[in-house]
Parts: C-alpha cells; structure tokens; sequence
C-alpha cells in the first residue's frame, strides 16, 4: 500500500479521535438543526447554546436574513470567480467602503474568510532578508500559518511569549528600527482576554515597528464593535486591523482594514485574494445589514458584555478558574484532556435541557491548559445565564473540578 493510504489506515484506526469514539468521548461534528440561536436544537433535543460566535445573535435577525435574500434575487448565489477576475460585484465594493469607515481606516480588502486574510496578507507582506516578526504565543492558527508561508527565515521570526511585554521589549530592542511587524489578536480567541494595546503601541512607537491586529473576536463587541482599537482608542497606530465575517457579523469571510498603499498591494499581490472566488452577495448584505445596526445601535454590544459578566461572577464565585476574560468568551479551564472532554459529555447530556460548549486542546490551547470555551450572545436573557451557571456548577462539583 502507498505510504499516504498507509498513514490515513492507520490513523483511522489508532487515532485520537478514533480511542476517544471508543470511550464515548469524541466532541466533534455534532449537528445542528435549527438557527443559531440561545437554544438550538441539537441530537433531536432542545441545547443551550454557550459555543458559538454568534455574539450579537444576528444570524438570526429578520432585518438581516432579509438582506441576504434580497441579494441573492440581485446578483445569484454565488461569484464563480476571484475578485481580480469576474468576482467583483457593486455590493463588495460598497461593503469595502463601509467598512473601511466603519473600521476608521482608507480603506479595505475582502476576503473569501478571515483564515486567507491572515494567510494572504501575512505571506505576502513579510519576508524581505531585513524584516522580522515578532508574533504572540497564543495567535490564532491563521497567523502561524501566514507567517510560515512567507517563508520568513527562523532567524527572523521570534514568538514572544503570551502578552508579555517585557520580552516583546527585549526581543524588539535588538531589531533595526522600521524592521519589526508585531502580530497579535485584540481579544484572544480562547480565552476572551485582551492584548494590552496600549502598551504594544508604546512598544511599536519606540521602534518604528508596524502593528497587525487581528480582531477576529473584537468587532462587533468592544470600541462600540468597532473593536480593540476603538476600545483604546489608538485606531491610527495600529497599521492593520484584520476581522472576520463568521462572527459577530453573521456570515463568512474575511478583511483587512488599513491605508490605501496597503490594500492596493494586497489586492495585486495577495495569493489568497487572488486565486480564490470572492464571497457571495448575501454574504456581502449580511454584513452591511449588521453594520446598519452596529452604526446606529450600541445596545447589542453592551448587552452581551453584561451577560458575560453576569456569567463570569458566577463561575468566579463557584470557583472556577475562568482565566483573565474580559469578554463574551469565558474559558473554564480543567487541565486534563479527558476530564474536559467528560465535562462537555455530562454538559452535553444533562436532563431535561443540555449545554452545548466546545472542549478545547492542544494546539488551540498549551497542553494542561485544556479547558471548556463558553461564549454568550446579546440575544440570551439573565435566566438563561442563571440556569447555564447552575447547570455547570452541579456538573462541575459532580467531577469535583470545583
Ligand atoms: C483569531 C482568529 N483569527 C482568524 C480566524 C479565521 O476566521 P474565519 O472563520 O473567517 O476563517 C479565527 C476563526 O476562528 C480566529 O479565531
């Protein structure tokens, strides 16, 4: 047999994934089968949601989804081809332009999903001989991955360890000035805790350093949903704000938001830009949809910050150790692979109504950093928030994690 057969048999029948099926603790793919919202139906029952990146619960928005259906009456369902080519429609250009306004930039780039726009802008903007890149330990995978496309020589990339400034100081101090990019999430994805922008900026000022932010979590939530930024109010320092559709925005794909020099060599050279179809119109109305609310609405944010709050006092008074979230995304962190994974089962089955949470390992987190990741939307009400509590709380002393 070829080795690549070989190695897939073999993985199918030793794998993670397969012991854990084994034990009855495998956590993945489990279907959905209605709307993304407080409570879905799940395994032919009624689930709380607590893992999704609904945030401000605009899948299901009628003003929304009507958006998305007027537009593919417009234009059809799809593109069937990159923007360079025959993929670019009025309604991505307008969508460019709102956002960039929005976002408080020149201008924007869409792309096909925020996972090319970090691979696409990354690998094509870093990699000269005299740049480096200095890059959070906790990036996003996307993140590792841009910067391992650009095939950026070891010497050239440092990791700099979970917002610690004081070695991104020290590591940054031995670089040429103008020569660093400095790579990190606003709210990091895991853990729901927030970069200490001010002080990156601070950092990036001292040594003429370029500052990526990626606010895949951010928009939408924080700075009025304008992000991290906003949040701190520094959106001029900061050379690059990056986002996603597939979160608080309700559809998929993906942007970088920055200068005009900037996005005008994204769109020419950016592999991932350019040698991918565009997303479709309806995702493009759903966005702009989301942005009439955002502008004119602030109510979405603040409610899902209060209800994360709400949340957070409550695992933190049942002593859970929730990390340092700030956010709609609270990790309840175990340590241990498989007590996480029994976690989510009992959460998962819990009679008559269940909580649906997603159990995260390494890579995504270090390993004896397993942990449950909930995330809250604007849509949930305080009793919701109250039964989810008492429901983790039972379940948690019954495993004795707390
Ligand atoms: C921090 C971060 N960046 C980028 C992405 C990729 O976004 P998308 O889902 O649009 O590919 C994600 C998605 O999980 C993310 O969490």
């Amino acid at each position: 047999m070829d080795s690549f057969n070989k190695k897939c048999r073999k993985y199918q029948r030793f794998g993670l994934p397969t012991i854990a099926k084994t034990f009855g603790f495998y956590p993945y793919f489990n279907v959905i089968n209605s709307e993304q919202e407080p409570i879905v139906r799940m395994d032919d029952k009624e689930i709380i949601m607590l893992g999704s990146n609904n945030y401000l619960g605009m899948t299901a928005n009628s003003i929304v989804k009507k958006s998305a259906i007027d537009a593919i009456e417009k234009y059809g369902s799809g593109t069937t081809g990159s923007r360079l080519l025959n993929g670019t429609f009025q309604i991505h250009k307008e969508l460019e332009i709102r956002l960039a306004k929005f976002l408080g930039k020149e201008d924007c780039v869409i792309f096909s999903t925020g996972m090319q726009a970090n691979i696409g802008t990354l690998s094509s903007l870093i990699g000269e001989k005299d740049q480096w890149v200095l890059s959070d330990e906790l990036n996003h995978a996307s993140i590792i991955d841009g910067i391992v496309l650009s095939r950026m020589t070891k010497g050239n990339k440092a990791i700099y360890g979970h917002n610690n400034m004081d070695e991104l100081r020290g590591i940054i101090k031995k670089i040429p000035k103008g020569k660093a990019m400095i790579v990190t999430e606003g709210v990091f994805s895991m853990e729901g805790d927030i970069c200490p922008l001010d002080e990156i900026v601070e950092i990036a000022d001292e040594n003429d350093a370029f500052i990526f932010l990626d606010d895949a979590h951010s928009v939408g939530v924080l700075g009025n949903g304008r992000g991290t930024a906003s949040h701190f109010n520094l959106t001029e320092k900061v050379d690059i704000i990056m986002g996603t559709f597939s979160k608080s925005f309700a559809s998929c794909g993906g942007y970088i938001a920055s200068s005009k020099a900037i996005c005008n060599w994204l769109r020419h050279n950016s592999r991932a830009f350019i040698f991918s179809a565009s997303i479709p119109p309806a995702n493009c109305a759903t966005v702009l949809a989301v942005l009439d609310i955002l502008e004119n609405d602030d109510s979405y944010s603040k409610r899902v910050l209060d209800l994360a709050e709400r949340m957070r006092k409550g695992l933190k008074d049942a002593n859970f150790d929730i990390g340092n979230s700030l956010t709609p995304i609270i990790p309840i962190v175990i340590g241990k692979e498989m007590l996480t994974y029994k976690f989510f089962k009992k959460l998962f089955y819990y009679k008559p109504k269940g909580i649906f949470t997603n159990p995260i390992r390494s890579p995504a987190v270090s390993k004896g950093r397993e942990l449950l990741r909930t995330s809250y939307m604007a849509t949930m009400n305080n009793d919701i928030i109250d039964e989810s509590l008492d429901i983790i709380t039972q379940v948690g002393k019954k495993l004795k994690i707390v």
